[in-house]
């Protein structure tokens, strides 16, 4: 999960490239840097760190030239230095890469028997070095083309070559990369949201396909190097600008966002005079649908976790789960009346897209739900349910959470209803009832300040509990995960019921225990294993939307949450987490917006 930015222009290069770099780093950014091309010059400048470091150097000494390329890392070879930092290059040719060039160690044998230095310790350079290889023979395209024939494994790459001042070229295999459009100009990026300030004409590469680009003109090439032609997208502005605003971190932003944003997206499925929601062209006929399997990876399978409680509960439907990474690798037995969802808030997370792939190959009818509706994901799906949360800057997924959340609840209840799991009465009052979430997100939003005061118990903790039951149990799974990327402490997330068959054994007097008991069918089995863990010194954080549950003496922090309906309780149950998890964050000094070691999207397996 790096990202990558290529311009070729009729001015000098250099700034508009650091911006996007900029608009990048929620990708990776544990180095960067940048390649133009001056006087038939490679000009690579690298830093460690930040963007802001490869600005510091470009203000010192300026690059300029009207070709370049730029890259901010996250690693996965090779320490994040500047040796290791992108571009890779050599006196001929420079590269940038996001993926992973899984035979890089026998072509780099190969090359060193030829007695071919290597400066680095990544993958990508064999990259720069067959390229260079091929020149001698080649024009760039070809050279490129032969290379790529050489490669297994996943890739997304800009390349500038020393005596061709006036091209770039990119090629795309398994790692996004988007072409953009503009006047004397014309750039490839990892995403749409890079060139977004330079133009809102893009299009997309597809596996296999490169592209030849230089400040007039683009061509596309597909996997046999046949000149193809490519569509060309005008972006919409979304609403939610990339920016902080007065929020001193996008996560929290992104936190305050999420009453209209799970209004906008309610408002997008359901009509509200007629109470109904209008999802109609499902890509299998519902009634003849026999089971649904829910994918995805971090938050977004904890999204799907929730959601089998749901169509469980609604439908007459046979649902399954799985981790992206894991069904990629089953033995899988396909059944065209299974309908596969994919849920992705990037749409670009490489385990994800793999198994979406893996049932295209299988020709069985796909979904996604997901953000960004112009993503590979999206792209390659039967089935796209948008989840209108607007960009998500934070690496931690927030407001995507509930997006997912909103979006496959409001599936399920369309699909109970089609299909007559449900009769109309309580197809009306779901869905009346859904239209009250975002106030009720709203007034648990204001519960803040009480969640700052519990954050300070996690500081010096040894690690701490979640738990729940039920659809509560993936939102305690989802309060461990907040907490475990966004302040480093070690937090585990189980079902309660399961405590007393081994993790009892971690309680110990002070540990905090997050017990999360909405008033549903679960809630004195949970007030029963939370004794259990009270009786061990655990120290409780209560959280219930149970208006009458008077608060033991026991409990150290209790908050209540709006209570609408069962069904809707782990959607509210989310909020205090996702802020007691800001709050550790800012008491321990991370980085909320950037945590150490991860990336807001994994296109990397
Ligand atoms: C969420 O807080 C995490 N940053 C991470 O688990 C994320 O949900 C996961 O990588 C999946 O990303 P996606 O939704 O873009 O596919």
């Amino acid at each position: 999960m790096c990202g990558i930015i290529g311009i070729a222009s009729n001015k000098p290069v250099s700034i508009n490239i650091i911006n996007s770099l900029k608009k990048l780093e929620y990708r990776g950014y544990d180095s960067a840097g940048i390649a133009t091309l001056t006087d038939n010059t490679i000009n690579e400048k690298k830093c460690s760190g930040r963007v802001e470091e490869l600005e510091k150097i470009l203000f010192k000494t300026p690059s300029n030239g009207n070709i370049g390329i730029g890259h901010v890392r996250w690693a996965t070879h090779g320490v994040p230095n500047i040796t290791n930092a992108h571009p890779h290059s050599s006196e001929q040719v420079s590269v940038v890469h996001n993926g992973i060039i899984e035979n890089s160690d026998e072509i780099k044998k190969e090359l060193k028997a030829k007695g071919i230095k290597f400066k680095s310790q990544t993958d990508t350079e064999v990259v720069t070095l067959l390229i260079t290889e091929a020149l001698k023979e080649n024009k760039p395209l070809e050279s490129v083309f032969k290379t790529l024939k050489k490669l297994k494994g996943s890739f997304a790459l800009g390349i500038i070559f020393k005596n061709f001042s006036n091209i770039i070229i990119g090629a795309r295999r398994g790692s996004p990369l988007a072409v953009g459009y503009s006047k004397e100009e014309n750039y490839i990026g990892s995403d749409s949201y890079a060139l977004k300030s330079m133009t809102n004409k893009i299009s997309y590469l597809e596996d296999g396909e490169l592209c030849l680009l230089t400040k007039d003109e683009v061509s596309f090439y597909d996997e046999r190097l046949k000149k193809i032609n490519k569509k060309i997208l005008t972006l919409s502005e979304n609403g939610s600008s990339a920016d902080k605003g007065e929020y001193k971190h996008f996560m929290v932003k992104e936190i305050f966002e999420q009453p209209d944003t799970v209004k906008e997206c309610i408002e997008e499925y359901v009509d509200s005079s007629k109470k109904n929601i209008n999802i109609l062209n499902f890509p299998i006929d519902p009634q003849k649908i026999n089971k649904i399997i829910l994918i995805g990876c971090g938050t977004a399978y904890n999204s799907c976790l929730t959601a089998k409680y749901w169509f469980e509960e609604l439908t007459s439907i046979d649902v399954e789960i799985d981790i992206a990474s894991e069904f990629r690798y089953r033995n899988l037995k396909f059944n065209a009346k299974n309908l596969y969802i994919f849920v992705s808030q990037s749409g670009e997370t490489a385990d994800t897209a793999a198994a979406l792939d893996i049932c295209k190959k299988n020709n069985i009818k796909t979904c996604s739900v997901v953000n960004v509706i112009e993503s590979t994901i999206a792209r390659n799906s039967d089935w796209v349910l948008p989840i209108h949360a607007g960009i998500e800057i934070g690496v931690a997924s927030t407001k995507a959470f509930l997006g997912q959340l909103t979006v496959l609840y409001i599936l399920c209840l369309k699909l109970a209803f089609v299909r007559k799991d449900i009769d109309e009465k309580t197809y009306v009052k779901h869905v009346t009832n859904l239209k009250k979430l975002p106030d009720a997100i709203k007034k648990c939003i204001k519960s803040e300040n009480n969640v700052q005061l519990m954050a300070k118990e996690f500081i010096s903790a040894k690690g701490s509990m979640f738990l729940g039951r039920g659809p509560s149990f993936p939102i305690a799974l989802e309060g461990a995960l907040k907490l475990k990327e966004l302040s480093y402490l070690h937090a585990e997330g189980y079902p309660a019921g399961e405590m007393k068959h081994g993790p009892l054994a971690l309680i110990e007097e002070g540990l905090p225990v997050i017990v999360l008991a909405p008033m549903d069918k679960y809630f004195e089995k949970t007030i029963s294993n939370m004794q259990e863990v009270i009786a061990r010194g655990g120290k409780i954080l209560f959280i219930t939307d149970n208006k009458k549950e008077s608060l033991n003496e026991n409990i150290r922090f209790g908050l209540r949450v709006p209570h609408i309906d069962n069904l809707l309780s782990p959607i509210l149950l989310t909020l205090p987490l996702q802020m007691l998890a800001y709050h550790v964050a800012l008491l321990k000094n991370c980085d909320v917006d950037k945590p150490r070691n991860l990336a807001k999207s994994v296109t990397v397996e």
